[in-house]
């Protein structure tokens, strides 16, 4: 099953120890399920709860979606799945905390004139309430201002907890909340790895995309150290596959090789209606409802369902 590759970025790594592959698989899926649920049940219902306007007891699982390289499609997967949750009747908060904006923009509104965002939530601890805007999903919006926040975030107290808090107020009004992050493992995303139960990384499927893996197991290890014992991987996506190419095929095998059940069955292929329903202000669930596309991040949200908690 494990076919050696000689020059294997993944699988150099794991040899000199950079990556442990208990420490990249972590528990499988089925005690994940298991040793969530449990407690979830027993727990009385928090401060935040109650006062939710939600359904009674209701807690949101909280999805980051990270990879620290770019383009890899964590602001076309926060937003697409989150809408296919929202299409199986769940209530979604996607939050944008990428200063360039682009979850906000591919919901039509546009950064450049947002008067309040997560940067007044995350420096000024402003209700995320009040700076939420209903679309599709609701959508805690970014401003380019955001750019801004790591440096006016460096000097507060608790500066890695500030979004987990801003949450934990809203958590009992929504069934999942996807966080968008941007291409760095800077504050903003410590913040949102912090603020998760579950991570959600989307892979471009060729070598060099998956050695950034390695560097972000690290930082993952380090916030469950420090921040949030309790975060780890859902699942790891292959994204903008070319189903034609070698390349693409081997890179999955690599993949499934080293990360074993933690890579999810549905792959993302390549397609033009993810790079044209942003320019809409629209979902790819909205802009072409019975495509393909819109399809696979339907099979997304089920395995999320199914396997999550
Ligand atoms: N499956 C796909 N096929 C083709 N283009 C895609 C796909 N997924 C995303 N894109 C496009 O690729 C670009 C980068 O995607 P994006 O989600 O913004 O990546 P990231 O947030 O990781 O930087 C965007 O223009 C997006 O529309
Ligand atoms: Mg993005």
């Amino acid at each position: 099953m494990a076919i050696k590759r000689l020059g294997d970025p993944i699988a150099t790594a794991k040899e000199s120890g950079r990556l442990s592959p208990d420490e990249v698989v972590g528990p499988t899926r089925p005690s994940d399920v298991s040793a969530e649920k449990a407690p979830a049940k027993a727990a009385a219902p928090s401060k935040a709860e109650a006062k939710g306007k939600g359904k009674p007891g209701r807690r949101a699982k909280v999805i980051a979606f990270a990879n620290q390289k770019g383009g890899v499609a964590k602001t076309t997967t926060t937003l697409n799945l989150a809408v296919a949750f929202a299409e199986t009747g769940h209530d979604v908060l996607a939050v944008d905390m990428d200063p360039q904006g682009n979850l906000t923009m591919s919901q039509g509104v546009d950064p450049d004139k947002v008067e309040k965002s997560m940067f007044d939530v995350l420096v000024h601890g402003m209700p995320i309430a009040e700076i939420i805007q209903k679309r599709e999903i609701d959508v805690g919006v970014a401003s380019i201002d955001l750019a801004g926040a790591e440096i006016a975030m460096s000097a507060q107290i608790g500066r890695e907890r500030a979004l987990e808090k801003a949450l934990e107020v809203v958590r009992g009004d929504y069934d999942f909340v996807c966080i968008d992050t941007p291409p760095s493992l800077g504050l903003l995303t410590v913040n949102a790895l912090t603020a998760a139960d579950k991570v959600i990384v989307p892979v471009q499927c060729e070598y060099l995309s998956m050695r950034g893996l390695v560097q972000l197991q690290n930082t993952l290890h380090m916030i469950r150290e420090n921040l949030n014992p309790k975060v780890e991987i859902e699942g790891i996506l292959p994204t903008m596959l070319d189903s034609r190419t070698v390349h693409a095929k081997e890179a999955v095998e690599i993949l499934e090789e080293n990360f074993g059940d933690k890579v999810f069955e549905t792959r993302i292929r390549k397609a033009i209606k993810f790079a044209e329903a942003p320019v809409r202000g629209a979902s790819v669930l909205k802009y072409d409802p019975d495509g393909k596309a819109a399809g696979s991040y339907r099979s997304l949200a089920k395995e999320v369902l199914t396997h999550g908690s």
